[in-house]
């Protein structure tokens, strides 16, 4: 088997070692990001649990990751207004160093609207918080990976940077543009060190979409559109974010990783085109 060079004894395992970096998940007090920050914690990384209006949760995450062996620390502030993200990524590097890891994962899918009826203020919103926070969240990151000479950003997209969905052209723009973000960042930085990737969940069970899953109607419908039987769970999520910020993807950039069961397979034609 051509090796690295590196592999020294086999069956030994292959682990996810992310001890000595200091990683940024937004949005960490739920859902999603509550479980990325948990994997990233685990694997060793220090974490900036971030919120914006949730700050017990976030508090009692960072409480748990630092009783059990874990290094933690709480932020919060608004990933949509420049001021506020500098600050946060003041305070981290005075409490924690500066991150080696970014996961841009804070983001919303604002409310079910068409295009004509609907009201420019929620539109601006979306793309607000899901594309500009991402935008101002890089550009405080990449002052401080380039004088590392290293890191990691994730772009949390969604299978809506490929998949149209009525009612959500903000959310589905959005999406789309955060990778071509990702594609032309990842271009950029790449002589110094720094991997920009996206990951696109599928449905995943979070209080996201809550109103569909929790429905026994609109779940049996939601089941159709994925190949695999079931929704996604965070953890399928979280797992794929520690693999791209490790070394274990180190030649991964600029491009999309899909975790979606199977949502973007066409899967009504299991049963006949
Ligand atoms: C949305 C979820 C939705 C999923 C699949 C995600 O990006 O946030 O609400 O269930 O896409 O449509």
């Amino acid at each position: 088997m051509p090796t690295d060079g590196k592999i020294e004894t086999y069956g030994s395992g292959i682990a996810i070692d992310l001890k000595g970096k200091v990683a940024l998940v937004t949005g960490s007090s739920s859902g999603l990001g509550m479980e990325i920050a948990k994997y990233l914690a685990k694997a060793g990384a220090k974490v900036a649990i971030h919120y914006h209006s949730e700050k017990q949760p976030a508090d009692a995450l960072a409480d748990d990751i630092n009783k059990n062996g874990g290094k933690a620390a709480v932020f919060g502030g608004d990933v949509s207004k420049l001021n506020e993200v500098t600050s946060i990524f003041n305070s981290i590097d005075s409490q924690l160093g500066p991150i080696d890891i970014l996961v841009n994962n804070a983001g919303i899918d604002g409310k079910r609207e068409l295009c004509g009826d609907d009201n420019p203020a929620d539109w601006e919103r979306v793309i607000s918080i899901n594309l500009l926070g991402p935008y101002y969240c890089s550009r405080e990151a990449v002052k401080r990976m380039k004088k590392k000479g290293s890191g990691v950003i994730v772009n949390i997209t969604s299978v809506h940077e490929f998949l149209p969905w009525s009612g959500y052209t903000a959310y589905c723009s959005a999406k789309a543009g955060l990778s071509m973000f990702t594609k032309t960042l990842a271009q950029e930085v790449s002589d110094f060190g720094i991997r920009v990737v996206s990951l696109a969940p599928g449905a995943i069970k979070t209080p996201i979409n809550k109103d569909v899953w929790g429905n026994p109607e609109t779940y049996k419908d939601l089941l159709t559109k994925i190949a695999m039987p079931r929704m996604g769970e965070t953890s399928d999520v979280a797992k794929a974010v520690a693999f791209l910020v490790s070394d274990m993807s180190s030649y991964v950039t600029g491009t999309t990783l899909v975790v979606d069961g199977g949502m973007l397979l066409y899967p009504a034609f299991k049963h006949g085109g």
